[in-house]
């Protein structure tokens, strides 16, 4: 018996008689191929795969770690950018300072200089901003020409309708059922039962920023009832 391996280029030549047989394992034909012929009695053609040696086709450690690492990378970025607002939607509202305070907006949603406001708006004006988790909160300037150190939130305590400032009369008064406020937003005429929330006004780098007001109420000597 005599046996050759040759080179599957003209594989037809072969494996040309109908006495060939070919036989491979599973394993062997997940590799290249290549075709032995094995001459046996009586001329008999026998070819068989063989294939290349298997530690030349794995990869080895090292290039599977890297694979591994481009695979998971691949995986988590847009996982993370998809699970970061979400997570945030559970937050609480953002407070745009590091001290837990919120830089107060204008009509149009910029941030409040306190120097260009001042300049735009005179003693004893009061002018809605958006204040702490977007109530509307009015900025008081003094009549020294500084602004006060709290801000009045607008939002009415009988059934929440925003309370207007009425300059004409130096009051807060409600279109809704009527109640009035004074100046700072002490309650001086029901329906409603409490006076306006207040917030800290601060100047932090040139901006204003609304504080929640956990102190006592100046106004009435009590403890806010909104904290
Ligand atoms: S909501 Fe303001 S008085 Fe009723």
């Amino acid at each position: 018996m005599a046996s050759a391996i040759l080179s599957p280029a003209n594989p037809s030549q072969l494996c040309s008689s109908k006495s060939a047989i070919f036989s491979a394992s599973p394993k062997a034909l997940t590799r290249t191929p290549q075709l032995a012929v094995v001459k046996e009695k009586g001329m008999k053609v026998k070819c068989q795969a063989t294939s290349v040696p298997a530690d030349d086709r794995v990869p080895d450690m090292e290039k599977r770690q890297l694979l591994n690492l481009l695979l998971l990378g691949t995986l988590s970025l847009p996982t993370a950018a998809m699970l970061v607002p979400y997570a945030s939607f559970f937050a609480p509202p953002g407070s745009g300072n590091e001290g837990g305070g919120t830089i107060a907006k204008d009509a149009i949603g910029n941030d409040i200089i306190a120097a260009q406001w001042l300049k735009a708006h005179g003693p004893g004006d009061r002018t809605l901003t958006q204040g702490l988790k977007g109530d509307p909160t009015y900025l008081v300037v003094e009549k020294d020409r500084t602004l006060a150190t709290y801000g009045i939130n607008s939002v009415c305590t009988h059934l929440g309708c925003v309370v207007p400032w009425n300059a004409a009369v130096n009051k807060f008064i409600c279109p809704c059922h009527g109640s009035q406020y004074n100046d700072q937003g002490r309650v001086v005429r029901g329906p409603a039962p409490l006076s306006l929330a207040l917030a800290h006004c601060d100047i932090d780098d040139g901006k204003v920023v609304f504080v929640p007001w956990v102190e006592t109420d100046f106004r009435t000597g009590e403890d806010p009832w909104w904290a």
